[in-house]
């Protein structure tokens, strides 16, 4: 990935507390044998340590055992470190969603956690989601409790926040389903970055998650289209989440699908200056996200249960 041009290319990971299906346990050793190889993986991202719903579990009471797990391993074993996220509607401390709210509460008290959360890992984040999933399917603004009491304001001081506790961190807006060039999610995250840069604040990335299917993924050429058009707003972009679902059973048809989806996104991203990296959303199978999330639907990462790889690795170390 580095000699194609990009800073990075890596893998999020869990804390052993949280993966809520571990398979057996002496998959760790090899699971963290890959992980910590300097050779498989230049970058990481705690898939939830980094929170809401961790780092403030109760008003003003903030704990970072969890997101530390991650940001200690990025350090130790010489990652960088991509931090998710300060602001999203899901994963939320309960509190935050049963307070009722005035709207200069409200404001309080993301501007507290903001500082609290990106001042203590201040100088250790190459960059910051921000704020994550903002938007809904047609571009429109998701009602989440932060929208709902304070509008669009919430993505400005959000922003505004965190440029003032790690200024050496790329603030970034993160999403999933903006990958196509022209859907409306897409055309609604490119005004939700315009909106924040007319007000004065610094926005340096776009994230896209690309949470892709293996039967219908974006081609590269659409790829490539979406991140210049983000790329002609901010300095960078990049894959952050990156997975390839398969509609179970497993075959060897559905895994070459999946193998092109991979690599369109790593060739798309070699090609347009602005993409930074790519991050896949872990690597092994039985830490995936996706068969919770969408059941019937897995298999969607670069290693099997059993520890042998996808052909989608292979596939992409091709197309670098
Ligand atoms: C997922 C985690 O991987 C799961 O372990 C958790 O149960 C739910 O969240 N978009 C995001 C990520 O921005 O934070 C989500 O991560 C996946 C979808």
């Amino acid at each position: 990935a580095k000699q194609a041009g990009l800073l990075y290319f890596g893998a999020a990971t869990d804390t052993p507390f949280q993966r809520e299906r571990a398979p057996y346990p002496q998959s760790y050793a090899q699971y963290d044998a890959i992980l910590n190889s300097p050779t498989e993986f230049g970058q990481t991202t705690p898939t939830n340590g980094q929170k809401w719903l961790f780092t403030e579990p109760a008003p003003r009471l903030f704990n970072f055992t969890e997101g530390d797990y991650v940001a200690d391993l990025a350090a130790s074993t010489g990652k960088l470190l991509r931090c998710h996220a300060l602001v999203w509607h899901s994963q939320l401390a309960p509190w935050v969603e049963t307070t009722n709210w005035t709207a200069p509460a409200l404001r309080d008290a993301i501007t507290r956690h903001i500082r609290a959360v990106a001042g203590y890992y201040r100088g250790r984040c190459y960059a910051w989601d921000v704020v994550n999933e903002a938007l809904d399917e047609d571009g429109s603004y998701r009602k989440s409790v932060f929208y709902n009491v304070l509008g669009e304001e919430y993505l400005r001081l959000a922003f505004s926040a965190a440029a003032e506790a790690d200024p050496g961190a790329r603030l970034y807006y993160n999403d999933y389903g903006i990958e196509r060039p022209n859907s409306n999610k897409t055309a609604g995250a490119k005004r939700l970055v315009k909106m924040l840069q007319d007000a004065g604040l610094r926005v340096d990335g776009v994230g896209m998650q690309a949470h892709l299917h293996a039967d219908n993924h974006p081609s590269e050429a659409e790829l490539v289209a979406t991140s210049e058009a983000y790329g002609q707003l901010v300095k960078e972009v990049a894959f952050t989440e990156l997975d390839v679902r398969i509609k179970m059973p497993v075959d060897a048809a559905k895994l070459e699908m999946q193998k092109e989806g991979y690599q369109k996104v790593v060739a798309a991203c070699v090609k347009v200056k602005a993409c930074v990296g790519i991050t896949v959303w872990d690597f092994y199978d039985p830490f995936s996200w996706v068969p919770d999330v969408f059941p019937g639907q897995g298999a969607s990462l670069l290693w099997f249960e059993d520890f042998t790889k996808h052909p989608a690795y292979d596939g992409m170390v091709e197309t670098f």
